[in-house]
């Protein structure tokens, strides 16, 4: 576990929860573009399913923003970790209903605030994207670290454009959210990259046409 820098959100290169545009507009923009509804409901029936029996499951939202989805776990009999590098979107997701039943903490995606093998799932929901390449990278084995073995990673985020009207959908979002960042996921390269962090038995769940470009639901396991 590493030690946070001070307001980690004004770290070269960090992408905020909206992007370019105002905080405020974040949830409005996802409700409209991204199929919401069926993400996240798609998303949570993926993570809860396997979940142990005989104790609540330990989940982690890594780079959780407003708190849409950690939030929907309230109900869910899990023990919920929303993790972002923003304090004014963690703010927001505070305010939301069902926020109580989370523990909310500051911190990066790259040095989780947590201690090894201490989570059955860690979640990854339209993060990745907002990361450089190198941060990829490393987020993906700091959740290996963080998972028990034969805990599982969720991501939900966008995949290759296999046809012009999603190739379209994805510029648009790439001149919201950056060109570089964006790039390795819509090149297709997230398999490889979770191989190369320790994962195995890699599943593509859904693959979800949106006005963002195709938006892809992967689950893939810590080894043992
Ligand atoms: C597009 S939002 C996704 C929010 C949420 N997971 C969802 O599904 O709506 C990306 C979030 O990642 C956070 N973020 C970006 N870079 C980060 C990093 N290096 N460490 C932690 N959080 C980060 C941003 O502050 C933002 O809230």
């Amino acid at each position: 576990m590493r030690t946070l820098t001070r307001q980690p959100e004004r770290r070269a290169g960090y992408v905020r929860a909206a992007g370019r545009a105002p905080l405020a507009l974040y949830d409005p923009l996802v409700a409209l573009t991204v199929r919401e509804r069926t993400f996240r409901s798609r998303l949570l029936a993926q993570v809860l399913d396997g979940a142990p029996p005989e104790r609540p499951l330990d989940l982690v939202e890594v780079g959780c923003g407003t708190g849409s989805f950690t939030t929907m776990l309230g109900g869910a009999g899990v023990r919920a970790i929303g993790i972002d590098g923003d304090p004014a979107t963690l703010a927001r997701a505070r305010g939301k209903r069902g926020a109580e039943a989370v523990d909310w903490r500051e911190g990066l995606a790259d040095a989780l605030p947590l201690p090894d093998a201490s989570a059955d799932r860690v979640v990854m929901s339209l993060l990745l994207h907002h990361l450089s390449p190198a941060t990829q990278r490393t987020a993906l084995a700091e959740a290996r670290r963080v998972l028990r073995p034969g805990g599982r990673i969720h991501v939900a985020d966008w995949g290759p454009a296999r046809d012009p009207l999603m190739r379209l959908a994805f510029r648009g979002l790439q001149l919201l959210d950056g060109v570089e960042n964006t790039a390795p996921l819509g090149n297709g390269e997230l398999p490889g990259l979770l191989a190369a962090a320790g994962f195995g038995d890699q599943r593509l769940h859904d693959r979800l046409r949106t006005l963002g470009g195709p938006l892809e639901l992967r689950s893939a396991r810590a080894a043992g």
